[in-house]
């Protein structure tokens, strides 16, 4: 490859902490860390402003391609721009969440998605992080990571990631149900919701025909199920070592 340094692919199910790990490894290894789907959800929210369908890909793609979606790295997650606009928390919804999801499944979109994505990562120096980056957009990625974690798990933690009382700012990369649950039965009831939406994305997601979410046959799978935040980046580093002749 002609890149002066390396990428790392973050990939795995959503709610399994990529996005953490991804912020974790740029600081410490000084890259710059890209969410890649930030850029679904910013053409996912272009699409539902404007009334489209999501399972028709020709007008998508059309509209696609009279959009401009930029990531902004930052110290946590990137900042999103949509046209000029930014359209980091609005891309958070529940709503932006699923239809995300549909439009993914399409071919030529992905492939214009793949395009940009490998554009921004041409140099190196970048963890990037999504579904497909260590099998699609890098298959000749210096370190992958697959970071998986079982449903349950996922759905928990984006649960409490709702809960106003144990966190009272809303994490800018999770995504945003209405949260005001109050009795335990009321409580219950919101992550049991929570846990179907999850349930229902990983699906279409590692079903799809195009890019399924799987882990790259060289990808080091990491399932954190049981492990610690702690642990995890820890590992992670390891990981990341190990790949690295220089570090
Ligand atoms: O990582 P995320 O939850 O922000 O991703 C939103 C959706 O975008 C996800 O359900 C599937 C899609 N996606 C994808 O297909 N490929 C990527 N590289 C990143 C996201």
């Amino acid at each position: 490859s002609k890149r002066q340094r390396p990428v790392i692919a973050i990939d795995g199910p959503a709610g399994a902490g990529k996005s953490t790990l991804a912020a974790h490894l740029a600081r410490r290894f000084g890259f710059l860390n890209l969410e890649t789907g930030a850029m679904y959800r910013a053409l996912a929210l272009k699409a539902i402003e404007n009334d489209f369908a999501f399972d028709e890909e020709a007008p998508l793609l059309e509209l696609a391609n009279h959009t401009r979606i930029t990531l902004e790295p930052q110290l946590e997650g990137n900042r999103v721009l949509l046209d000029g606009i930014d359209v980091s928390r609005r891309i958070r919804d529940q709503d932006v969440t699923s239809a995300a999801s549909q439009i993914s499944i399409h071919h030529n979109l992905r492939a214009w998605m793949v395009l940009q994505q490998r554009a921004l990562g041409e140099q190196g120096g970048v963890v990037m992080e999504g579904r497909d980056i260590g099998t699609a957009v890098f298959p000749d990625a210096e370190v992958k990571i697959f970071l998986d974690a079982a449903p349950e798990v996922r759905g928990n933690r984006r649960y409490r990631q709702t809960v106003p009382t144990e966190s009272p700012t809303i994490p800018q990369n999770s995504d945003r149900q209405i949260p005001e649950p109050q009795s335990a039965e009321q409580q219950r009831v919101a992550e049991e919701a929570i846990l179907r939406d999850l349930k229902e994305r990983d699906y279409r997601d590692r079903h799809r025909a195009e890019s399924p979410l799987q882990p790259a046959p060289d990808a080091v799978v990491l399932d954190s199920t049981t492990m610690t935040l702690e642990e995890v980046l820890a590992q992670a580093e390891q990981i990341v070592h190990s790949h690295l002749p220089s570090n």
